[in-house]
C-alpha cells in the first residue's frame, strides 16, 4: 500500500519543505510525508501515531497544496480544516514549496524516553475506572496534560494513558493513571483482574501536544469519562503553583456512579486562586433518582459568558470534543486557544 502511494505521489522534482517557527527549509525525498521529511532531517516535529488518528502532528499549512494519504477530516474538526490545519503524517506535497507552521511551544517539546515501571497500587474509582499507581525507575519529566504509553514487556502494543498527577519540578517517579476497563480488552482485562499487580511495565513518555499553556487566561475545561485525568493534572498544577486563573470545569458522565474524584475536585476548588465553577453533567441518570444537577450532554451546559481571551481544554471521546469545539467557537473562543486530547489513538483498549 505504502509503495503504491509513493509511486503516485513520489514522482517529480525534489520538493522543498519550510517549517516555521524554526524557519528551516529542507529538501524532501520522493514519497515522503511532511512528517517523515522533517524527522529524516532531525527536525523535532510533534508526532505520535503516524497513522492520522492522534492529531499530535496537527500543523497549519501556510503555503502549497498537499494530498491526504487518509482524510484529515477523520481526526480534525471542520473548524480546523477551514482554518488550514493538516496532519503532517498524512500529507504529501503537491507543489515545489510547502510552508507549514507549528505551534511555537509544541515545536520545542522534549522527546519521549523509555522507562522501566511497576504497578504498585490500584484503586477502583467507579465500576469500570481504576486508579493505577505506577513507580518508574527514575523521575519522569512531563507537562500537565500530557500522556504516557504503557506496555507489558513482550507485548506488541503500547496503550496511551494521561498522567493524572501534576508534574514536579524535578520529575515524578510515582505516577497515577485513570484507566477505563474495555470489554474484551487484553490489557485492561489483566489490569482489572489484578494479574498485573506488582508486575513490570515498559513506559514511554512524555507524549502529546495537549498541555497547559502559560498565562492567566480564564479556562473552560471539559472532561468526558476517563478524560478527567489530564484535567486533574492541569488543575493540580495551577493550584500547586498558586496561579490565579478563573476556571469552569465540566465533567460529563453517564450516571452518579460514574462520577469520580469528586473529593479531589472539591479540594482543588477550595484552594483555587480565582473563580472556580464545577458543573457535573449526567447523560443517563434515571429520572427517578435524587440527582438535582445538570442532565444531558455535557457540551449543552457550557456557560455562555466567556471572553475571547479564554482558553478551552477538552479531553474525551471524539463526538464530545467536536461538539465542544463547535460550541466554544460560537462563544467566541478562537481555535488557536482550544486545546484537546481526543480518544482516537487506541487508549482504553
Ligand atoms: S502523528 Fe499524525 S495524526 Fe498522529
Amino acid at each position: 500500500m505504502r509503495s503504491f502511494i509513493q509511486s503516485i505521489f513520489g514522482k517529480g522534482a525534489p520538493k522543498q519543505l519550510r517549517i516555521l517557527p524554526q524557519d528551516v527549509t529542507i529538501t524532501m525525498a520522493p514519497g515522503q510525508t511532511l512528517l517523515e521529511a522533517a524527522l529524516a532531517n532531525d527536525i523535532p516535529y510533534p508526532h505520535d501515531c503516524t497513522v492520522g488518528t492522534c492529531a499530535s502532528c496537527k500543523t497549519r499549512l501556510k503555503q502549497g497544496r498537499v494530498r491526504e494519504a487518509t482524510p484529515f477530516g477523520y481526526t480534525l474538526s471542520k473548524a480546523e480544516l477551514d482554518a488550514g490545519y493538516i496532519l503532517a503524517c498524512q500529507a504529501f506535497p503537491r507543489d515545489e514549496l510547502t510552508v507549514v507552521e507549528l505551534d511555537v511551544q509544541s515545536a520545542t517539546l522534549p522527546p519521549a524516553e523509555q522507562f522501566e515501571a511497576r504497578i504498585v497500587a490500584t484503586e477502583p474509582l467507579t465500576h469500570d475506572i481504576l486508579k493505577v499507581t505506577v513507580q518508574a525507575d527514575r523521575p519522569v519529566h512531563y507537562l500537565a496534560g500530557q500522556y504516557a504509553k504503557l506496555r507489558i514487556p513482550g507485548s506488541e502494543r503500547f496503550r496511551c494513558y494521561s498522567f493524572a498527577n501534576a508534574p514536579q519540578r524535578n520529575g515524578r517517579s510515582s505516577i497515577e493513571f485513570y484507566i477505563r476497563k474495555v470489554p474484551g480488552g487484553e490489557f485492561t482485562g489483566a489490569l482489572f483482574s489484578a494479574e498485573l499487580d506488582g508486575k513490570p511495565l515498559e513506559m514511554e513518555a512524555p507524549h502529546g501536544t495537549f498541555y497547559l499553556r502559560g498565562g492567566d487566561a480564564p479556562m473552560v475545561c471539559i472532561a468526558g469519562g476517563s478524560g478527567l485525568a489530564p484535567l486533574i493534572s492541569i488543575l493540580e498544577h495551577i493550584r500547586g503553583n498558586r496561579i490565579q486563573r478563573d476556571c469552569t470545569l465540566l465533567f460529563g458522565a453517564r450516571t452518579q456512579g460514574d462520577l469520580y474524584q469528586l473529593d479531589s475536585i472539591a479540594n482543588i476548588a477550595a484552594n483555587w486562586r480565582g473563580e472556580f465553577r464545577f458543573i457535573p453533567v449526567l447523560s443517563q441518570e434515571p429520572e427517578v433518582s435524587d440527582w438535582t444537577g445538570a442532565r444531558g450532554l455535557v457540551t449543552d451546559h457550557i456557560p455562555a459568558e466567556f471572553c475571547d481571551s479564554a482558553e478551552g481544554y477538552l479531553c474525551g471521546p471524539p463526538p464530545m470534543i467536536d461538539a465542544a469545539i463547535t460550541r466554544l467557537l460560537e462563544l467566541g473562543i478562537p481555535l488557536e486557544k482550544i486545546f484537546y486530547d481526543k480518544f482516537t489513538d487506541g487508549r482504553d483498549l
